[in-house]
């Protein structure tokens, strides 16, 4: 199991390329699952997630190429086996993005039931519910959810909450869908609109995707695209915590500040310097060093809102700020599991339900911490460059997950990382 070892104390300079969005990809994968035509998606990340879902959909017959490093093309002309077993479910709950396309294309789908995960229960009623409503008769059995379904109809949706993965589930079986479907209550995020700005350039017909009212007329088939996946708005702000963390200055090339926007008003409320501009490859976001920041008062919520997926990092900003910050988790009922580790490192942190309470100023000093999720390994390795000495992560691979490169991204910014295979 690789370990990440970092001596701390150096603050980050220079520039980062950032990568095409996790969140962004695995969804576009899945819409390969759609057509019978050659899906290119450019600017694809090299992550352990994407890796899953390409095993996944080729494992269900969808030809899968990478021909450049950051280009994969897919292949869906013939889908043998839809089936998505618990082997790689287990790995990665995303999976049950190919519960829509496999619906809508084949008429039937059988994919195993994510089960929960170290940040929560994360249930899947609110995608099980629409599809239900659009007609697909649904067995829940022995781990599986077993679907079929002559042809989806369209339907009148409403979320109980903002589901990122239950929309695009949905958004993606309603582009071929008999009528119109309508979602209520949809949520937000930026990779939502990304998603269906390829599904368009498929030949779908959708309005409102960015909104919580979305509406998608189904259409007879899709046809292939090329489409480039947007930068990584979750990578980003990871970076620039970073940076402010270690009181460095850096510059993201090839970024999105818009989808960051959320991100970008909290940091630039704690006095963090940080200009934005624009060249013929994307946005390009510069922090720079201007000593110490405000302690601030967070709460998470769905897009347009605080992105719960930049907490972890916060946190780990909050130690160095100057007072008491106080951070909040709407979305997630045990995203906390950082805390502990991070109180390994020295950091002065209460938890009450789901506020945590972070004392600003306490040095912190390198020890083995171990990562348990995604999102808290970035924020313990935020917290090991800020620390004084060594500190050996443990159980990396939350990292690779979702992180494209980070340690070759950090050392190229004069961090002291070394993985111990
Ligand atoms: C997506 O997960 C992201 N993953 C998560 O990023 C992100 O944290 C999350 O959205 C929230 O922004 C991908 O896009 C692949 P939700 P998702 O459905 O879709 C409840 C990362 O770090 N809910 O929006 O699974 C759920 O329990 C990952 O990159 C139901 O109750 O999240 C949660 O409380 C972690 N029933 C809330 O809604 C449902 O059927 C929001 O979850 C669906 C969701």
């Amino acid at each position: 199991m690789d370990r990440l070892q970092i001596c701390g104390g150096k603050p980050l300079k220079g520039e980062v390329f950032i990568s095409g969005a996790k969140n962004a990809a695995l969804p576009e994968l899945c819409a390969a699952l759609l057509t019978d035509e050659p899906l290119v998606l450019d600017n694809c990340p090299k992550l352990n997630d994407v890796n899953t879902m390409e095993t996944l959909l080729s494992q269900m017959g969808v030809g899968v190429e990478r021909n450049a490093p950051h280009r994969v093309t897919l292949d869906g002309a013939s889908i043998a086996w839809p089936l998505a077993p618990y082997e790689l479910v287990k790995t990665m709950r995303a999976s049950i993005l190919t519960l829509g396309p496999l619906l809508a294309r084949c008429g039937r789908a059988r994919v195993s039931m994510p089960g929960g995960c170290a940040i929560g229960l994360r249930p899947i009623d609110q995608h099980i519910k629409a599809l239900a409503q659009m007609g697909a008769e649904i067995d829940l059995k022995h781990g599986y959810i077993a679907a079929q379904s002559q042809r989806l109809t369209g339907a009148d949706i409403t979320f109980n909450m903002p589901t990122v993965t239950g929309t695009e589930n949905v958004m993606m079986a309603a582009t071929l869908a008999k009528g119109v479907t309508t979602l209520h209550n949809a949520a937000r995020e930026p990779e939502i609109v990304d998603l269906a700005n390829l599904l368009t350039a498929m030949g779908a017909r959708i309005q409102g995707a960015g909104e919580s009212l979305i509406v998608i007329e189904g259409v007879e088939r899709l046809h292939g695209a090329t489409h480039r996946v947007m930068p990584d708005r979750i990578e980003s702000g990871t970076f620039l915590a970073a940076a402010a963390a270690t009181r460095g200055s850096i510059i993201l090339r090839r970024t999105d500040a818009k989808a960051l926007a959320p991100v970008l008003e909290v940091m630039r409320k704690i006095g963090l310097d940080i200009k934005v501009s624009n060249d013929d490859q994307g946005d390009q976001i510069a922090l720079s060093h201007r000593g110490n920041y405000d302690a601030f008062h967070l709460v998470t919520a769905p897009h347009p809102g605080f992105p719960t997926d930049m907490q972890a990092q916060m946190m780990a900003l909050a130690i160095a700020a100057d007072g008491i910050s106080t951070i909040t988790e709407t979305i997630f009922e045990s995203r906390m599991m950082h805390v502990q580790e991070l109180v390994r490192l020295g950091a002065s942190i209460e938890v009450d339900g789901n506020t945590a309470r972070v004392t600003g100023g306490t040095p912190l000093s390198g020890a083995t911490v171990m990562a348990t999720d995604l999102r808290a390994s970035a924020s313990l390795v935020i917290a090991a460059l800020m620390a004084e000495g060594v500190t050996t992560i443990d159980r990396i691979y939350h990292l690779d997950r979702g992180y494209e490169a980070m340690e070759a991204k950090l050392s190229a910014l004069g961090a002291e990382v070394l993985r111990i295979e």
